[in-house]
This record gives structure tokens, sequence and C-alpha cells, in this order.
């Protein structure tokens, strides 16, 4: 598999720490020490759909490809105000595509999660073209009346476009049902044999610092096993695409692979935690800077609530 167009696409609202002190007890101080977090792109009156139609048509656009061209849309999502149909059904229409289309959600890990099913797709001859894309709207899981979440998050969508190619050299996939460390219920309609109580919505709970640990740790085995196993260093790897959650989460699987910090690009310090868009919107800007070139080794990882990470290892 290899990537042939990138696209990303943020919304215009920029919220800065300081504006965020307006609504509970924090500081930019704060933030910034603890997350690296400078600012965050928050929707407003753009819907998140919309930006997804943007991301994939840049995609599209960087590719050279039409819509028609597409064999498969795969769509990483979480949460957006429908429960059906998916996000990749609603883009495919909207962009021209005709081909099948499915969303996944898998939380931060989803894009890496998407790349890994498009690879198997395009090695079995059932696609020659997919679209992979994560849209995502972490700012709408929180709850607005507690700081420990709501800081930390921002909104973005972006796309890659993939075709077969040997480029691909495997991922590793770990998840650990650890169910209650990063997780949000949502309302079901009640039903007259509802029992009370039982169904009830509650938005984002997380325990920061166990997440913070299994993210260091999972992240930093997994990402040394993927690279072991397929006979490369750290110092081969052009670039390591982390999930943008922390800038400390990113430092400490830097302190534990190795490497220079120039290998570890961020992103986090403007758009916050993106979830799974994180991973794509880094790689759409690496590309647009010209930073990556055919040929380069890249690694992606990401992780999340599950507990779920994934790692892949493939060449631009
Ligand atoms: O995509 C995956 C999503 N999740 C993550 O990536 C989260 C991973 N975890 C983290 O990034 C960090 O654990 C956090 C940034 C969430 C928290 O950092 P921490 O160093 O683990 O802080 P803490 O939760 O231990 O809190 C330290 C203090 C507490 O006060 P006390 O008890 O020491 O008085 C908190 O109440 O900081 C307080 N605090 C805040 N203060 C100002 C928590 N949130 C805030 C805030 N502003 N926004």
């Amino acid at each position: 598999m290899k990537i042939i167009g990138t696209g990303s696409a943020l919304p215009k609202k920029v919220v800065t720490n300081d504006m965020l002190t307006e609504f509970f007890d924090t500081s930019d101080e704060w933030i910034r020490t603890r997350t690296g977090i400078e600012t965050r792109r928050i929707i407003t009156d753009e819907s998140l759909l919309e930006l997804a139609i943007t991301a994939s048509n840049r995609a599209l656009e960087a590719s050279g490809l039409k819509a028609q061209d597409l064999d498969y849309i795969i769509c990483s999502n979480v949460n957006n105000n429908y429960v059906y149909p998916s996000m990749s059904c609603m883009v495919q229409g909207a962009i021209g595509a005709t081909c099948p289309c499915f969303d996944i959600r898998i939380a931060c890990a989803g894009f890496v999660y998407a790349m890994d099913l498009a690879d198997s797709f395009l090695k079995t001859g059932r696609a020659t073209r997919i679209l992979v894309l994560a849209a995502e709207e972490p700012t709408r899981f929180c709850n607005w009346a507690q700081r420990e979440t709501s800081v930390l998050f921002g909104d973005g969508a972006a796309a890659a476009i993939v075709e077969d190619s040997d480029g691909y050299m495997g991922a590793r996939m770990t998840t650990t049902s650890n169910t209650e460390v990063l997780f949000q219920r949502k309302r079901l309609e009640p039903t007259p044999f509802e029992v009370e109580g039982k169904y009830l919505d509650h938005p984002m709970v997380m325990n920061g610092r166990e997440v913070f640990r299994m993210a260091v740790s999972s992240c930093s085995s997994e990402i040394s096993s993927l690279l072991n196993d397929a006979g490369y260093k750290v110092e081969d790897i052009k670039f390591f695409i982390l999930h943008q959650a922390n800038l400390r989460i990113i430092k400490g699987i830097e302190q534990y692979l190795g490497g220079i910090p120039e290998q570890y690009p961020t992103t986090v310090q403007k758009y916050g935690n993106t979830s799974s868009a994180s991973i794509p919107i880094l790689l759409d800007e690496l590309v647009r800077a010209n930073k990556i070139e055919r040929g380069d080794l890249i690694v992606m990882s990401g992780f999340g609530s599950g507990f779920t990470t994934g790692s892949l290892l493939m060449r631009y």
C-alpha cells in the first residue's frame, strides 16, 4: 500500500488557553506545562460533515483521482449527530463517489486500524483505490463543566487515498479490555420495559494518569516490536507520526525509542487532541510542507479508549 494523496480540514475558530479560563478554573501555564497545548480549533457554525467532505476533496485533488475512481471509503469516526447512516455514506454522496463505504469506531487509534484494513482490501484485490478518512468532534464528548478533559481536545478531519504497492510493512494492534479508563455513554431511547437508571448517558470520563501510562508503555513496545520484526532501527525512520494527545506522551515515547526530536513531529500545540484525526492531519501537514519524500519510512501509532493501540510501518 502507498499513499497517493492527503487532505485535511480544520474548524476556523481558534480557542486559546486563556479563552478557556472564562469557563473554569484553569490557566495557560497549567495547560501548556501538562499537555503542550496552546490553542485548539473548535467547530462553531461549520459541521463535522463539511470538514470531512473538504478533507476528502483535498485528498482526491492531491491524488489526481476522481471520486468515481474510489473502490471503498473507510471512515474512522467516534461521534457525530447521526447514529446512522454512517459518516462515510454521507461523505460518499457529497463528493460524488458511488463505491461501498463503512465507518469504524476505534476511538483515537481508528485511523491506523482503517489504514491496516485498507491494506488488506488492496492486497486481496478487493479494491485498487481507497479513501481512508478520519473525522472527529471530540469537543462534543466532554463535559464542559469539567476542566480535566475540556482543555485537551480540538476538532478536525483528514484523509489519505491509498493504492496497492509493496510499501506496507505491517502493523501491530493491541486491545486490552480496560473500558473504565476512558469512556462516554450515549443516551438510548427509553422503552416501556426499561430498568430505570440502567441506560444513562454520560459525557467523557477519563483516568488521565492511567491513559498516559498505558499510552507510553503500549505504543513504545508496539513500535519496538514492529521495527524489530521488519529489521529496521529507529534511525531508519523518517517520521514517527504519533497520536497527538499530549506533548509529554510523545516525549515519553521518544525517550523510550530514542532518535532525534525532528523524527517526532507535532501539531498538538496548535490543534490539541483531535482523536483519530490527529495522525492524518499531521501526515497531511508533513506532505504539504514537502517534508516527506517518496520512499521515506514512516511509522503511525495511535492509542485511545478500549484500551486500544495500533502502530503501522510503511514507505511513503
Ligand atoms: O486520546 C487519548 C485521550 N486522553 C489522553 O491523552 C489523556 C492522557 N493523560 C494526560 O494527558 C494527563 O494525565 C492530563 C493532562 C489529563 C492530566 O495531567 P496530570 O499531570 O496527570 O494531572 P492530574 O490529573 O494528576 O492533576 C493534577 C492537578 C489536580 O489538582 P490536585 O489534586 O493536585 O490539587 C487536578 O485537579 O491538576 C488539576 N487539574 C487542573 N488544573 C488546572 C486538572 N485539570 C486541570 C486544568 N487546569 N485543566
